[in-house]
């Protein structure tokens, strides 16, 4: 397989990533500089910096993220990452964001094959949020956020928005631009106070309090990529 798969497989990087650490004269197959299309087997010893990369047990993990932790592997304000909230030894990473404040469905996995499927705008896994807002939700409101809004000079696509108790409205998307929850709703004149992904595909927060995870089974897995 490609240099760039393995290393993806390895859970070490995505592909882009792992093109990066290859073009920055990072990785060393049998001793030699890895080139982009280089072809390697499990048979190669490969290396990054010098160091040994090994397989990695595939992990899938479903966490409640909780306030106050950024989604990201690195921040360069040093805030709290998910992956503190980890305790393995393999090295997942979050497939999409949330933001900082954002709670709810996080997928962690070191199965780049399976994330980078997952995060493709094709794949439109639905995502279902709910949001608490200030202002008053109408019918007229939720039609509009479920034909489409405009925001950053485009226009979402069809999602499904309904009205919950407490000034809360319940969105399913399938799109993961940049704040887009935020952004839709501020564009129909709805700001968000607070956000809660309840759904990620099939994965639901049932039986996870803030801050804790579990591991998916086999079938969940499976069920993702329906
Ligand atoms: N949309 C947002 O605005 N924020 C999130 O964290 C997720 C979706």
């Amino acid at each position: 397989m490609r240099l760039n798969a393995y290393l993806a497989r390895a859970g070490l990087a995505s592909r882009r990533g792992a093109d990066a650490l290859i073009k920055a004269g990072k990785v060393t197959v049998n001793g030699h500089q890895g080139q982009l299309n280089d072809q390697v087997t499990d048979d190669d010893e490969i290396k990054i910096d010098g160091r040994l990369v090994q397989e990695q047990k595939p992990r899938y993990i479903l966490l409640y993220k909780p306030a106050g932790y950024v989604s990201t592997l690195a921040d360069p304000q040093g805030r709290p990452k998910v992956t503190d909230l980890i305790d393995i030894s393999e090295r997942v990473a979050p497939v999409g964001r949330l933001d900082f404040n954002t709670t709810g469905a996080l997928l962690l996995t070191n199965d780049g094959q399976l994330a980078h499927k997952l995060a493709h705008p094709s794949f439109e896994i639905d995502k279902v949020y709910e949001a608490k807002v200030r202002g008053k939700i109408t019918p007229e409101i939720l039609n509009k956020l479920s034909i489409g809004v405009e925001f950053d000079g485009r226009v979402s696509a069809p999602a499904k928005a309904k009205a919950l108790p407490d000034n809360v409205v319940e969105l399913t998307i399938h799109e993961g631009k940049k704040h887009q929850v935020k952004k839709m709703l501020a564009a129909v004149g709805l700001p968000v106070v607070k956000l809660r992904r309840t759904k990620y595909g099939p994965l639901t927060l049932a039986g996870l309090k803030p801050g804790q995870w579990r591991e998916l089974s086999p079938g969940e897995i499976s069920n993702l990529l329906q």
